[in-house]
């Protein structure tokens, strides 16, 4: 049994009612129950954390080094502002997929950017609530891979 951690980045929690147009209906209450069906039919333990504070992200990627085999993030806003929250990642060394629900390279040019995607297992970007079921499948895909 492998342990998952999601962590959700700021404003996140507004999914469902925050821009339509770009991050659709689905909350993130939804997404994330869709995460726990896939986990605990697959055997594996998945938790997920939301916040809109830096600090709590960073303090909860360092608890994770003890328990966490893969993380699936979305760092939000961050993606393209916090070289902090990058350090945290690399400082646990838990090797993390990043995720978004808009494709990131097709929105406003400073979005472009991503200070997580070079350090990341692999990027899944532009599917909707899609996206975090693909991470899923990848970041537990690699927990048996053999090439
Ligand atoms: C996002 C894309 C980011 O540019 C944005 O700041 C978000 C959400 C996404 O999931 O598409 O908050 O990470």
């Amino acid at each position: 049994m492998a342990k998952i951690l999601v962590i959700h980045g700021p404003n996140l929690n507004v999914l469902g009612i925050r821009e339509p147009e770009h991050y659709g209906h689905t909350t993130l209450a939804d997404i994330d129950q869709r995460l726990q069906e896939l986990a605990s039919r697959d055997g594996h333990n998945l938790e997920s954390f939301q916040s809109n504070a830096e600090h709590a992200l960073i303090e909860k990627i360092q608890t994770a080094v003890r328990e966490a085999d893969r993380i699936i993030i979305n760092p939000a806003g961050l993606t393209h502002t916090s070289v902090a929250l990058r350090d945290a990642l690399l400082a646990a060394g838990i090797p993390f997929v990043e995720v978004h629900l808009s494709n990131i390279h097709a929105r406003d040019p400073f979005r472009e950017h991503s200070y997580f995607s070079d350090a990341a297992m692999g990027v899944v970007s532009g599917f909707g609530p899609l996206s975090y079921e693909l991470a899923y499948r990848a970041a537990v895909g690699s927990l048996t891979a053999k090439d």
